[in-house]
């Protein structure tokens, strides 16, 4: 399975969510290949703080900020599993090549109408891909949800503009054990085990299993 976390809008949780799943799914015994197409390379980033703090590697990273990662994807995928984009704020011509490069595109968005309506960019270059490739999954994933509140009207309105777009049926919540695990390379599974954020990414891969077999 190839899955592409992908938003213009930055902040959003791409790297976040592109790191959490890729380990996630190698936990889970697959083999993982994370491929960073933002030139800021951040899920890098995480991979060295994770060198840097000796602890042994989860799933294989390589950098790839290029318009060619639909081009390279059979020959970079063919010993792995599971294969996680971690895609670019802006750049359009680097979002296009991930979608065509993906099975499964997930749009992570905060719960905000602002940040829903923001994603309109990333949903066109979806929705025109889609046109060449009839197979390719998307869904809205809700990142940052508050916990113990229910997601807006104002929010299930702005999602209702884009109907066609499916949004998937787990949210992960905003949770500092996020924020807390990234500096060490490390994730919530391992810095907070059994938590409701670890408990969350459980669920979210298994929500990517169901909606993207
Ligand atoms: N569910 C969450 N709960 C708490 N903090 C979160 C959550 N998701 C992401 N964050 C934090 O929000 C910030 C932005 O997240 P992240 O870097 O994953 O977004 P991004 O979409 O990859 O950003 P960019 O567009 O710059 O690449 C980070 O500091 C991250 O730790
Ligand atoms: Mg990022």
């Amino acid at each position: 399975m190839r899955i592409a976390f992908l938003n213009q809008k930055g902040g959003v949780g791409k790297t976040t969510l592109a790191v959490h799943t890729a380990a996630g799914f190698a936990g889970r015994g697959q083999k993982v290949l994370l491929i960073d197409a933002d030139p800021q390379h951040s899920a890098i980033d995480w991979t060295a703080a994770r060198d840097a703090s000796e602890l042994p590697s989860l799933f294989t990273s390589v950098a790839m900020p290029a318009a060619t990662i639909h081009k390279e994807i059979e020959r970079l995928a063919q010993q792995f599993d599971v294969v996680v984009i971690d895609g670019p704020p802006r750049v359009t011509d680097l979002a296009r090549s991930a979608i065509m490069a993906s099975d499964l595109v997930l749009i992570p968005v905060q719960p905000s109408p602002y940040d829903v309506w923001a994603s309109a960019e990333v949903v066109s270059l979806v929705k025109e891909a889609a046109i060449y490739k009839p197979a390719l999954k998307y869904a809205f994933t809700i990142n940052r949800k508050v916990v113990n509140t229910s997601i807006g009207r104002d929010v299930t309105d702005a999602l209702r503009e884009f109907e066609d777009v499916p949004v998937l049926p787990v949210s992960i919540g905003q949770r500092v054990a996020f924020a807390e695990s990234a500096g060490g390379g490390r994730t919530v599974m391992e810095t907070a085990p059994g938590s409701a954020a670890a408990r969350e990414i459980d669920a979210l891969l298994d929500a990517i299993q169901e909606f993207g077999a």
